[in-house]
């Protein structure tokens, strides 16, 4: 219908007869001569209906309103001078139109689009106003153009693209399944996949040697900002690789991904060991943006006459007496704003925040005076303190401790403005332990799923037993994950067994897995990328939601079309199933 988009036309277009197509952005009417912005996917120009030029166009131009989809014929001329517009892309153009058509009608829009004070609620309602938005269009421009780049270089790097099933069983990746009932087996479900982790291990069995998949997975978690109850992933796996191969492709992909988008990045990433990242930064996903680090203390706290902290640094192996460094932190912290921060990090578990102010006239703060002068000469030295510098303690058990002062040191960056927003630093944890102990230390679990190749697996220490697993982290966010899976079935079996899966169990759960285990599977390993995630950065957006064309809210409903939702009495008959209200709790009553 169109001969060209509005941005197309510039100063080279003059004298152009163009037919443009698109949506009412504004419109004004100057004693006569009618103004229009018209808007297309490409951005804005602005047509002009004069009556002396077309009286018809002049009467239907007279009647559009915001949002009116229309069909305009004109001819391109420069606009007159000081009436240029420099904002838009067309400022210094305009479509003189002869011939104008209204192709539909709209109401008045449910809210101001661009309105910076609109709220989440009504735009994900009215989705398809809120994606009309220039910037929404950019967003998902750029979505496309790294899913391309991603498919292109995995093609030249020989993986090949195949889908795996939706419904299927359960493939567990620590959350809860999404289930769907069967008609045709009343009483029985299939499985949403919580990530394609098993098929493409049996890809693999089946010879393909490099699989990927642009895939949608579907958990039912409780929901953040960078979480979705169905998102998507660039899944990949591959056979014959070593650690090393697997994450030297997910570099390059990440690399091809960032250029697609306009940045040029380097590779190869830093690499921590999971351990390490919690000792420095109290969590897995470090953010490298800045270089405050925690520091150990707990060896100076040995023979502390705080009973308190003495008695913490009894247990070494499950406590921590960490400190965090601020340099200059003394003359930029107000007493006001370390109230405020104690407070922040009691929201996560600490019973207080103690501090140590350096002084041009010594240390100062209460916990000194517990201490024994040995020790403290020992932190002035370790911790390199300098005047004007301020140091936090935690102490206590040691994933409280990390936790919360691993986010007292994001937290302390941010208010000191030490958060580049325009770096992007990537960094490879590795070494994750392949078991963890689980509150009131019953239960063993695997860190990343149960397929995944542990090191030395016979080491007496469960704890001390080290998995060939892999996060990638990008600013502090956990953007992506793999491993080196377990190819043997002795092996699988075995760690089935110390994760307290019992035969009859795994059977049932991973029948299939197990006996493709008998028929010569290769050994391989793979990752994937959270592809939200990844778009949710590079984009520079707060939410994972603003680069998901519908997304769900935090309650994992969809406001556009109302899912989930009631359905028929006969469709539950068919599938055999009926609704039991939940019985109201006491304290619901
Ligand atoms: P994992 O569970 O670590 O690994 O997931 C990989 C990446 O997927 C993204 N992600 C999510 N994104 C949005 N919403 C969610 N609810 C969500 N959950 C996860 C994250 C995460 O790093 N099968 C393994 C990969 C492998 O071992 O090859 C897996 O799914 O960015």
């Amino acid at each position: 219908m169109r001969t060209h988009y509005c941005t197309d036309l510039d100063q080279n277009s003059v004298g152009e007869e163009v037919t443009l197509a698109g949506w009412v952005n504004s419109y004004r009417d100057h004693g006569g001569v009618i103004f229009i912005d018209l808007r297309d996917k490409s951005g804005l120009i602005q047509l002009v209906c004069d009556p002396a030029d077309s009286t018809d166009a002049h009467k239907t131009a007279s009647t559009v309103r915001d949002e009116f989809v229309l069909i305009a014929k004109g001819k391109v001329r420069l606009r007159k001078e000081g009436l240029e517009n420099p904002r838009l892309k067309t400022g210094k153009i305009e479509v003189v139109v002869d011939s104008l058509r209204v192709e539909n009608r709209s109401d008045p829009l449910p809210f101001t689009m661009g309105d910076p004070n609109v709220g989440e609620d009504i735009r994900l309602k009215y989705r398809y106003l809120d994606l009309r938005r220039e910037d929404m269009f950019k967003t998902f421009e750029l979505r496309s153009k790294a899913a391309i780049a991603a498919r292109n270089l995995l093609d030249s790097l020989g993986f090949l693209e195949v889908e795996t099933p939706i419904l299927t069983k359960s493939t567990p990746e620590g959350a809860r399944d999404y289930l769907v009932p069967s008609r045709v087996h009343n009483g029985e479900f299939y499985a949403l996949p919580q990530s394609p982790q098993l098929f493409k291990q049996l890809l693999m069995i089946g010879g393909f040697d490099r699989y990927f998949q642009i895939a949608k997975c579907f958990r039912d978690e409780d929901l953040r900002a960078d979480r979705q109850p169905e998102f998507t992933q660039i899944d990949v796996e591959m056979s014959f690789c070593t650690q090393e191969d697997v994450m030297g492709v997910a570099e390059d992909l990440l690399k091809a991904v960032f250029s697609a988008c306009g940045h040029e990045i380097k590779t190869p990433f830093k690499r921590i060991t999971y351990r390490e990242s919690m000792e420095k930064y109290g969590n897995d996903r470090p953010d490298l943006r800045f270089s405050l680090e925690l520091s150990d203390v707990i060896d100076l706290f040995e023979n502390c006459e705080s009973p308190i902290f003495a008695q913490i640094a009894q247990y070494k192996k499950l406590n921590r007496i960490k400190a965090l460094k601020v340099p200059g932190g003394d003359t930029l912290f107000s007493r006001k704003t370390i109230k405020e921060l104690e407070s922040f990090v009691s929201r996560f578990g600490a019973k207080g925040l103690a501090y140590i102010q350096v002084k041009e006239e010594g240390l100062k703060g209460p916990i000194l005076k517990f201490l024994p002068e040995d020790a403290v000469e020992t932190m002035k030295s370790r911790l390199d303190l300098q005047v004007g510098d301020i140091v936090f303690f935690g102490a206590g058990e040691r994933k409280i401790v990390w936790d919360y002062m691993g986010r007292l040191r994001t937290e302390v960056a941010r208010r000191l403005d030490l958060i580049d927003d325009n770096r992007f630093e990537f960094v490879w944890v590795i070494d994750f332990p392949m078991f963890e102990l689980e509150e009131g230390e019953l239960h063993l679990k695997a860190l990343h799923h149960p397929f995944t190749m542990p090191k030395n697996i016979d080491e007496d220490d469960l704890e001390a037993i080290d998995s060939m697993a892999y996060d990638v982290v990008l600013n502090g966010i956990e953007l992506g994950g793999g491993s080196i899976r377990i190819h043997k079935l002795d092996i699988q079996q075995k760690v089935f067994k110390m994760l307290g899966i019992s035969d009859e169990e795994a059977e049932e759960k991973f029948g299939f897995l197990l006996d493709a285990l008998r028929f010569g599977a290769p050994p391989h390993g793979g990752f994937a990328l959270g592809f939200d995630r990844l778009m949710m950065l590079i984009d520079k957006k707060e939410s994972i939601r603003d680069v998901i064309a519908f997304p769900k809210t935090q309650s994992a409903t969809c406001l556009l079309t109302r899912a989930p939702g009631p359905v028929e009495e006969e469709q539950l008959k068919e599938l055999g199933i009926r609704i039991r209200k939940q019985p109201k709790t006491d304290a619901s009553k």
